[in-house]
């Protein structure tokens, strides 16, 4: 049986990888907890809110992307956010994600990290034995911030050690270079933890090379302007470096100019370890799987790129071996039935 791309892709297992937890907000649920919590928003309207995601570039988008993040004070705050995200990861068949959240937009506003930890993990637990979903949270630094705040942020963080897999590092690509954040990675390292970084989303392929070299991440987020390097791209194909790529957000990010002429193909021609995400689902039009549907429609892509990109999400999780090796299997098997 040949599924239609659409639904083959619909249907697939797959990890998501990058997802920034607070992007999940949907305006409705802003609106929601700013009326629990009695945070007054500069919107008058759910309406007026969504009207405002008209972004030019990165900068107009955190803009509001932080506003948006001051609703969120309590444990259950963050429990409910959470939550919401994995229901919606769950209906696009993600069997494995990897949550990025920003410690520092919190506890600058006060909120304790015991909340945001406490919240987000309660959900990865129940989605692990309500949905049996595993995932993982990944904590990013805000870049366009001081060195020093970031190691202070993970000296606060340390008591919860066990709730975090990795860093990553977020936010300002542009005047924010990944050698900035050096010496906290380097600690980082020596504590065991997994480490990411966004670079060449809106910053060019030398930042790539500083974060591979100055920074020794694993994953490089976005990495899309790599190919305008053919000696990073020959370099990130021999190491197997996965790049997580987040086509919607690329265009709402006007990375690319529309959806046709994003450079996926391309990557995946190249032989790059690739993968598809939502990055900021609630911002730039949809999650995972509006993500995989709207590429398949727009790109040339068939269905042995639907296979190559289930396979790479996995391959470029931070699984154990076993459930790494069961997911991969699962895939495998979908391919053979589907
Ligand atoms: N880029 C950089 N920082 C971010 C993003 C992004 O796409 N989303 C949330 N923080
Ligand atoms: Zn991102």
């Amino acid at each position: 049986m040949s599924l239609p791309l659409a639904e083959l892709v619909r249907n697939m297992p797959k990890a998501e990888l990058h997802i920034h937890i607070e992007g999940s907000l949907e305006p409705e649920l802003i609106f929601a907890l700013a009326k629990r919590n009695h945070v007054k928003l500069a919107y008058a309207s759910v309406e007026a809110l969504r009207a405002a995601y008209a972004f030019t570039d990165l900068q107009s988008f955190l803009d509001i992307y932080y506003a948006g993040a001051s609703v969120l004070l309590e444990e259950q705050d963050f429990f409910d956010m959470t939550w919401a995200y994995l229901l919606r990861a769950h209906a696009d068949q993600v069997r494995h994600t990897e949550i990025f959240f920003d410690p520092q937009t919190h506890t600058a506003r006060g909120v304790p990290l015991s909340a945001v930890f406490g919240g987000i993990d309660r959900a990865l637990q129940q989605a692990r034995t309500e949905l049996g979903i595993s995932g993982a949270l990944i904590m990013c630094f805000l870049r366009h911030l001081p060195e020093e705040q970031a190691f202070a942020t993970l000296e606060q963080a340390l008591p919860y050690r066990d709730k975090f897999i990795g860093v990553g590092l977020d936010s300002s690509e542009l005047g924010h270079p990944p050698e900035k954040f050096a010496r906290v990675f380097a600690r980082c390292r020596e504590l065991g933890l997994h480490l990411v970084a966004h670079a060449g989303e809106e910053g060019p392929p030398a930042n790539i090379i500083a974060a591979l070299d100055q920074l020794q991440v694993e994953r490089i987020d976005h990495g899309v302007r790599c190919l305008e390097d053919p000696d990073l791209v020959r370099r990130l194909v021999r190491d197997r470096i996965p790049l997580t790529v987040c086509p919607l957000s690329n265009v709402k990010l006007r990375v690319f100019n529309q959806l046709s002429e994003h450079n996926l193909p391309a990557l995946l021609e190249a032989g790059l370890l690739v993968t598809v995400n939502s990055d900021d689902p609630a911002y730039f039009g949809g999650y995972i799987n509006d993500n995989f549907v709207a590429c398949f429609a727009a790109l040339p892509l068939q269905r042995q790129h639907a296979y190559q990109l289930a396979h790479n999400s996995f391959a470029a999780a931070f699984l154990d071996l076993p459930l790494k090796r069961k997911y991969l299997d699962e895939v495998e098997l979908f391919f053979r039935v589907k």
